[in-house]
């Protein structure tokens, strides 16, 4: 295979966005994706909710778009890093629509505005009432398939390809599992979360942390692992993922109620809030789930019409019945560690979307905050390469911080049938690091490593067990409650934790 100029791993909308500009960037410019399955197949074809952007005027603003995003990260934030993300993310929607991505409108047929937890005000654009994921995916895949981009999809990305201090590209099985090595001038992380940690997340069985795992392999620096957001509304239902009953629900005026039909929560709370006071309830009332009693909302399967379609295959009439709901792991927070440009601490790699940190999430994301963070730092990279970047300038995303190291795995490697170990690594973790942790439940978190193999299920099922570790490590060092991190055995938050915590 000859040397790209820019290899992007992942389909979801980071790497697609990335793959669409580059490929128009210049003529001849060698762009490829490669995507462990099917292109269309990414997590953010999962997202619902939408875009939260300003694109409406008064009483919206940029600065209000900051404050709300600010006070979510409780204190964490980069404010450089959040600014580039609200100013710049209403010319990446129009990029979206320009590319052919159809958003809902008002009766006037301006963008339809819909709220959400943490925000002052209506911002979230939104597509298919709430199927956004899945119609920037489409549009994207569209894109990318018209351009000269070459695509692998089926094939998994390993390690990575380190020489002279430089990325050079990925180590990569095809989809017959024969190992190749895909050269790159650069190397562009776009390859989502690790939701499969949990047992129960709303995150497809694709979520596996390969690219934290590939990094952290690497010893390339990743930060505030220990920051999940568990979202508070999911279906309490046999189904993986759980479905989603996106908060654009509260946003119109649904409630949440407990065993006993009270309401405990202020329900456009910022979701840690919501999802620690229904774990609260639902220990103190010895229950599995608590409802979300959306009776009151009008023109439900039109406004909603995928949900809608959830709720009628699961038996449920969102009219009459109250709807069985618990947390399930959502997003991760932490990730590659990147500048403003998304440029990790290692040069010819970057990072953008859900596996970078650019610190624009803090210790908690804002609703909606993160198709947009996608879209904005992609682009950045690729205008960033552009004008002959190489590497990582030291900005606000690369400061205060506290190093930690991660300590080599205990046990021999298994060769247990790798079904069996993930669901082992989603017990522990789930145990051990969900919505509530403390000590003792971090050191008790026992997560068996496959032994190396050239099959993508055992290498996913190692680099869940490559994040967890991380994850469990700086969980335990965080000796504070901040965002969605708590801690019941330090149940405050220290200021003089206000610091990122690196492993490298
Ligand atoms: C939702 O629709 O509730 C999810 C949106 C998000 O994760 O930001």
């Amino acid at each position: 295979m000859s040397q790209l100029d820019l290899l992007v791993l992942g389909s979801g909308v980071a790497g697609l966005s990335a793959a669409v500009q580059a490929a128009a960037s210049e003529p001849g410019v060698r762009v490829g994706v490669l995507s462990k399955a099917d292109l269309a197949q990414a997590t953010t074809r999962w997202a619902q909710g939408g875009v939260a952007a300003v694109l409406g005027g008064d009483p919206d603003s940029t600065d209000l778009h900051l404050a709300d995003t600010l006070a979510a990260g409780a204190g964490l934030c980069d404010v450089d890093a959040v600014r580039v993300l609200v100013d710049e993310g209403p010319g990446r929607v129009q990029d979206l629509i320009a590319l052919g991505a159809v958003f809902d409108l008002d009766a006037a047929g301006s963008l339809a505005l819909a709220r959400e937890g943490g925000h002052s005000v209506a911002r979230v654009v939104h597509a298919g009432g709430a199927a956004t994921g899945a119609e920037i995916e489409r549009a994207l895949v569209e894109a990318v398939r018209t351009t000269a981009a070459s695509v692998m999809e089926r094939w998994f990305a390993v390690d990575l390809l380190v020489e002279d201090g430089r990325c050079r590209g990925v180590v990569a099985l095809d989809p017959s599992g024969v190992r190749h090595e895909v050269r790159a001038t650069h190397t562009l992380l776009a390859t989502g979360g690790a939701g499969q940690l949990y047992a129960v997340t709303t995150n497809p069985a694709e979520a596996t942390g390969d690219g934290v795992a590939m990094a952290l392999r690497a010893r390339v620096a990743v930060a505030d692992l220990e920051f999940v957001q568990f979202h508070p509304t999911a279906l309490h239902h046999p189904q993986m993922p759980r479905p989603l009953l996106s908060e654009a629900l509260r946003g119109h005026g649904a409630l949440l109620r407990d065993v006993d039909g009270e309401r405990f929560v202020e329900e456009l709370a910022p979701r840690d809030v919501v999802s620690r006071a229904m774990a609260a309830r639902m220990l103190a009332q010895g229950v599995t789930h608590l409802w979300l009693d959306a009776t009151g909302l009008e023109s439900f399967s039109s406004r909603f019409p995928t949900i809608a379609a959830d709720l009628a295959a699961a038996g449920l009439d969102p009219a009459v019945d109250w709807l069985p709901i618990a947390p399930a792991a959502h997003y991760c927070i932490g990730g590659v560690l990147t500048d403003l440009d998304g440029a990790s601490a290692l040069p010819g790699l970057w990072a953008a979307g859900e596996v970078a940190c650019a610190g624009v999430h803090g210790a908690n994301r804002l609703a909606s905050n993160s198709l947009l963070e996608g879209m904005v730092f992609a682009a950045r990279v690729v205008e960033a390469i552009g004008r002959g970047k190489d590497g990582c300038e030291e900005t606000g995303a690369m400061r205060p911080s506290n190093r930690l190291t991660l300590d080599a795995p205990a046990a021999p490697a298994t060769d247990a049938d790798p079904i069996k170990v993930r669901e082992q690594i989603q017990h522990a973790m789930t145990i051990g690091a969900g919505v509530v942790r403390d000590a003792a439940s971090l050191e008790g978190v026992d997560l068996a490593m496959p032994a190396p193999a050239d099959r993508a299920d055992v290498c996913e099922v190692r680099n869940l067990a490559t994040v967890g570790a991380a994850l469990v490590t700086a969980a335990a060092a965080r000796e504070e409650s901040r965002g969605c991190h708590t801690r019941n055995d330090f149940p405050t938050t220290q200021p003089v934790l206000a610091r990122r915590f690196v492993i490298s």
